[in-house]
C-alpha cells in the first residue's frame, strides 16, 4: 500500500510519460466507474438516514410499554435497580417468581408491615396496576439480561460463607443460587448486596414473611431466626462469590 502511494507522489519524482499514459488508460476510467458506483451508494446512505429518522419518530410517538411506563422510573431502564430508593435489580428474575411476588404484594403478604417502607412503595405500585399491565411488565423484566450480584470485597471470608450457604441455604436455593420453582425459592445471584442484606434482616425481624398465610415467606423467617448479623454479612459476601462462579457443593457436611 505504502509503496504504491509513494511511487505516485509527484513531490517525490517528476511524472513520467508512461505514468501519465497509465492515468488516462487505467486510472481515469477507474475513477469514472468509481464515481458512478459512489452516487447510488450515497443515495442509499440517505435512504438509511431517512429510515432511522422515521423509526425514531415512530418510537417517540408510539405508546410506551408497560415496563417503561410503570417500572423504569424506580428499577431503571434495564431493570438494574436504584440503590438510593432501595429498589433491587430485577433484570432476569424468573417469570414465576415475579408473578408470585406481585400476588403477595397485592394480597398484603409482602410490603404491608408498617416498618417496611421500600416494601410499601412496591406494594402501592402492585395494587395500582391491572393484571395485564403486570403481566406485560413482568415478561419484559424476565427477558432483560441478568445483572450479577457485585463481587465481594477482597477481605471477605468466603470460606465461612461457603460453609453456611452449603449447609443452610443450598437445599432450597440450589448449588448455583438460581432458585427452584418447586420450592418457590428465589434466584439470589442477581440481587444487589444491600438488597440481600435488607431482605435477610426483614425475614429475621418478621417485616417480611410473617403475615398469616405466607407459607413460603415463613420458611425464610424460620431459616433467618437462626442467623445473627455476622452470619448475614458472611452470606451477603458469599452470594457475590457464588454469582461469580464459586462452587459450594464440596462444603456440604451431610
Ligand atoms: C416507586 C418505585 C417502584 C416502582 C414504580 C416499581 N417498583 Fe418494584 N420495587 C420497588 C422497591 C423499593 C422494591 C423493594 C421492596 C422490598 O424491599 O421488599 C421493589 C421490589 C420489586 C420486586 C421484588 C424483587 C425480589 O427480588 O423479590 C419485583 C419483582 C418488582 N419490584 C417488580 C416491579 C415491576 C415489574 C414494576 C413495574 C410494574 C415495579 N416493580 C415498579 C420500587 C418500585
Ligand atoms: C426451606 C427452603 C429455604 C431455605 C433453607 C432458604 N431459603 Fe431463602 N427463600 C426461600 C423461599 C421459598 C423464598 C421466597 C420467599 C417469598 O416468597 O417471599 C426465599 C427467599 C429468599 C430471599 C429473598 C429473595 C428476594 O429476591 O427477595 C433471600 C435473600 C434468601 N431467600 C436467601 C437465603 C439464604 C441466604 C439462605 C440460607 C441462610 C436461605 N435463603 C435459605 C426458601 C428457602
Amino acid at each position: 500500500m505504502k509503496n504504491t502511494a509513494t511511487s505516485f507522489d509527484p513531490s517525490l519524482r517528476p511524472v513520467q510519460r508512461s505514468e501519465s499514459k497509465l492515468f488516462f488508460r487505467v486510472l481515469r476510467p477507474t475513477a469514472v466507474v468509481g464515481l458512478l458506483l459512489f452516487f447510488p451508494a450515497c443515495s442509499e446512505e440517505e435512504e438509511k438516514e431517512k429510515r432511522a429518522k422515521l423509526d425514531e419518530l415512530v418510537e417517540a410517538t408510539s405508546p410506551k410499554g408497560a415496563y417503561e411506563q410503570a417500572c423504569a422510573v424506580c428499577h431503571g431502564p434495564e431493570g438494574q435497580g436504584n440503590e438510593e430508593i432501595g429498589s433491587p435489580s430485577i433484570a432476569g428474575l424468573p417469570g414465576w417468581y415475579i408473578a408470585e411476588q406481585f400476588r403477595k404484594f397485592r394480597e398484603g403478604k409482602r410490603g404491608a408491615h408498617r416498618d417496611d417502607t421500600p416494601g410499601q412503595q412496591m406494594r402501592a405500585i402492585a395494587t395500582s396496576l391491572s393484571e395485564e399491565q403486570i403481566k406485560e411488565a413482568s415478561e419484559t423484566v424476565s427477558q432483560f439480561p441478568l445483572i450479577l450480584t457485585e463481587k465481594p470485597p477482597e477481605e471477605a471470608n468466603i470460606e465461612k460463607g461457603r460453609i453456611l450457604f452449603a449447609n443452610v441455604c443450598m437445599e432450597c436455593h440450589r448449588y448455583n443460587g438460581k432458585g427452584e420453582v418447586v420450592f418457590h425459592s428465589a434466584q439470589l445471584i442477581s440481587l444487589n448486596r444491600s438488597y440481600i442484606r435488607r431482605q435477610l434482616m426483614n425475614f429475621h425481624s418478621g417485616r417480611r414473611g410473617s403475615e398469616p398465610g405466607d407459607i413460603t415467606g415463613q420458611k425464610m423467617v424460620d431459616v433467618t431466626s437462626r442467623l445473627d448479623e455476622e452470619d448475614i454479612e458472611l452470606l451477603v459476601d458469599y452470594i457475590g462469590a457464588l454469582a461469580h462462579g464459586d462452587d459450594p457443593r464440596p462444603a456440604r457436611e451431610r
